[in-house]
């Protein structure tokens, strides 16, 4: 198979990020096509014998992808310690190591999984890779149904601009695995990201942002020289 070479970084950075992993380890996985990579190599570990994990994942994506490879699943209730996290990213800010998440549209449960878990490694192609957050990239935010055009409003109110992300294989907007809308939400140049962050959870509707601040402990970097390029924070 050739893969381009987007794809050869993303299964490269998602190599080195499996490393660490220890036997008996409860590890999350996010969603998205990086993430994939993860629970083929995972799959190809555990079949050989080489490797015992057990899987959290953060989607049905995940959790059906983790079933055809014949991994040990844990719900987020029955996962008592989550080891490790791996997860992808729509951009990440070099220098901060801070993170925009939320293009599969499965942020609510990452935050949930990537915050529980004891270190959090982001796996990205270098194309991710942003001297700022924002700009281009928007912030997607998974609101309840009832309150979207509430919502909207707010958003309109703080200078951005929020719109409903419509489903690519059904008419309508996209639903979450939660049964949410998602508001993709321009703000422009990101300059302070802990007080957006706070200040849109604190919207009534508003059930998580894909802005993961201060949360990503490492991150590896596929380049398209075909190196891994590894960013801890400090
Ligand atoms: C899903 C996500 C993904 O990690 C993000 O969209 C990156 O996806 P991909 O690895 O396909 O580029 O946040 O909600």
């Amino acid at each position: 198979m050739i893969l381009s070479w987007i794809e050869d970084a993303k299964r490269k950075a998602v190599l080195k990020a499996l490393q660490p992993i220890k036997n008996g380890w409860i590890i999350g996985i996010g969603s998205g096509s990086t993430t994939a990579y993860a629970i083929s190599e995972l799959g190809r570990l555990t079949k050989s014998g080489k490797l015992e994990v057990s899987i959290v994942p953060t989607s049905h994506q995940v959790e059906n992808l983790a079933i055809a490879h014949g991994l040990r699943i844990l719900s987020m209730n029955e996962a008592f310690t989550v080891e490790y996290a791996i997860d992808g990213a729509d951009q990440v800010e070099q220098t901060s190591l801070n993170v925009i998440k939320g293009g599969g549209a499965a942020m609510l449960r990452e935050k949930v999984v990537d915050s529980a878990a004891r270190k959090l490694a982001i796996v990205a192609d270098e194309t991710k890779l942003s001297k700022h957050l924002g700009g281009k990239q928007s912030v997607p935010l998974e609101v309840l149904p009832f309150a979207y055009k509430s919502v909207q409003t707010q958003i309109t109110r703080m200078g951005g601009r929020a719109k409903l992300r419509e489903s690519a294989g059904k008419a309508g907007p996209v639903i979450t695995d939660n049964g949410n809308f998602v508001l993709d939400s321009d703000f422009g140049r990101i300059e302070k990201p802990i007080a957006l962050e706070r200040r849109l959870k604190a919207i009534p509707g508003v059930l998580e942002t894909g802005l993961f601040i201060n949360m990503a402990d490492v991150v590896y970097v596929g380049l398209s020289t075909g190196e891994v390029k590894v960013l801890e924070s400090n």
